[in-house]
């Protein structure tokens, strides 16, 4: 048989064997990593899946298993999530946020800015979101068109920006911040803004259906004279745990997976925010004093974590944000620590949050979310939620509205006001004479209903500047 086959092609046979085979080649002529690495070539990132790298962080953590989330689709669970008021842990205690890990409270603005305000970021960043690396790479924005066109009966200009993150130090990782503005054509000078984190695709997902048609948020904040801004938070860092050696949070990384306390997608969309806002600094149609930002669900908890970090924001319009928002941890009512832990959510936070889910309990947690909203103080900041009926219980408006109160005592030592009561008020009820503002619309997973109210309260704060002639 082997006599009929030319021996040319016995010949070219034997010698794409040896070549296909890598075992045939030696060793030091394979291109290995080690030799990237020597010749300097930046290692690709890692590719791993959302189950490994959830897997790899409890590995580090030296967990085994955490508890298991609360089913918030079969009430007929053994591990149901609670609706029911009455079945809430009665002895929910929280951490007081004006006392120091000395044990002195703290009593003066003062030490509250340079003591305790810094004790709790610490915190926070340690076992919640997760720490922002030192130096993030610088971001060029650029504008890539600029278009004219109405919203209701007023001119705007729109402009479509994209934030090129320096990526010079790992080329490998390209991120681009993807950002839009819209303003009056004919303001007579820098205007307020509300930055939105853009939900995109997402929304309704079981939680019931958006409230009564009526203006759009961008017609109420156009009509009003102000501005508008969305930005694309998957431009910043895309939302699962496989995604974490990509994005803003791979590139700092150079494509390796993150530390137990390196920052999670929430804080990396917040850092983004932060990012927009340097560009508003530039552009003179907009008053930097007077931006907001605003987030619904995921977004919403991306929202109150940018306004609690970043000082210049100035209002913060936080819509049911939930467990890993402003909903209390501690508290045992819809969504729990343990869902957010868990493999789907979990590269929101910090990787140490995931002990909380098993070994330690919420009880364990340095801090609560009373203190998130307290890290917003004095600047004004709207909790929203839509009604149990429709929406569901998932987002735990009481939870959150607890936390409002909780946070009171250092907006009063910041010399604001405070929620006024400490009683779950009736659906659609506005509280919004202090500087922390509550209100449960009638409608479902949507900021939509409490636009209005919200802008009422934003007005306070953002009224024109007397003129000066
Ligand atoms: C899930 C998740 C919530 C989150 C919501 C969303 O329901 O459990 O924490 O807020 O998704 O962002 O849509």
């Amino acid at each position: 048989m082997l006599n009929t086959v030319p021996r040319e092609t016995i010949r070219w046979l034997v010698w794409f064997s040896i070549l296909a085979c890598p075992f045939a080649i030696p060793a030091e002529d394979k291109p290995s990593e080690t030799k990237q690495s020597e010749r300097g070539e930046p290692k690709p990132p890692v590719e791993l899946t959302t189950q490994a790298d959830h897997k790899r962080l409890l590995d580090l953590l030296g967990i085994k298993e955490l508890r298991r989330g609360a089913n918030g689709n079969d009430p007929k669970a053994p591990n149901a999530a609670n609706y029911d008021e009455s079945k809430v842990n009665p002895d929910l205690k929280l951490p007081d946020p004006l006392l120091l890990k000395s044990g002195d409270k703290v009593t003066t603005a003062e030490a509250w800015k340079t003591r305790r305000r810094p004790e709790l970021i610490e915190d926070f960043d340690r076992e919640i979101y997760g720490r922002v690396p030192k130096v993030t790479p610088s971001v060029k924005w650029k504008v890539t068109e600029t278009s004219e066109q109405k919203v209701g009966d007023t001119p705007v200009v729109t402009k479509k920006l994209v934030g090129h993150v320096d990526n010079s130090a790992y080329p490998l990782i390209t991120v681009d911040l993807q950002l839009t503005l819209t303003t009056p054509t004919d303001a007579k000078r820098p205007v307020p803004v509300i930055l939105e984190f853009g939900f995109g695709g997402f929304g309704g997902r079981g939680f019931g259906p958006p409230g009564p048609r009526g203006p759009t948020w961008q017609e109420q904040l156009i009509a009003k004279g102000w501005g508008y801004a969305i930005i694309v938070p998957n431009s910043i860092q895309a939302d699962n745990g496989a995604g974490l050696t990509r994005g803003i949070i791979g590139l700092c990384n150079q494509g390796q997976p993150r530390k137990v306390d390196d920052w999670g997608a929430l804080r990396a969309w917040a850092w983004g925010a932060s990012r927009a806002l340097d560009y508003f600094e530039t552009d003179k149609s907009v008053d930097p004093k007077r931006v907001g930002i605003e987030g619904l669900s995921r977004y919403g908890k991306a929202a109150i974590v940018t306004l609690a970090y970043d000082e210049r924001f100035a209002i913060g319009f936080i819509a049911s944000s939930g467990e890993g928002g402003a909903k209390l941890h501690r508290r045992n009512f819809g969504e729990l620590v343990e869902n957010v832990a868990s493999s789907g959510e979990y590269h929101w936070m910090a990787g140490n949050f995931l002990k909380y889910a098993g070994p330690l309990t919420w009880d364990d947690l340095p801090v609560d979310s009373h203190e998130l909203v307290a890290l917003c103080a004095p600047r004004p900041v709207f909790i929203s939620v839509g009604s149990q009926q429709v929406e569901g219980g998932w987002i735990d408006a009481k939870g959150m509205f607890l936390a409002g109160v909780g946070a009171g005592p250092v907006y009063k030592l910041l010399g604001q006001s405070d929620l006024g009561t400490a009683e779950f008020p009736p659906q659609e009820t506005a509280l919004i004479d202090g500087a922390i503002a509550f209100r449960q619309h009638n409608g479902g997973h949507t900021a939509g209903p409490n636009w209005p109210t919200f802008l009422q309260f934003a007005d306070r704060y953002f009224q024109e500047p007397a003129r000066k002639d």
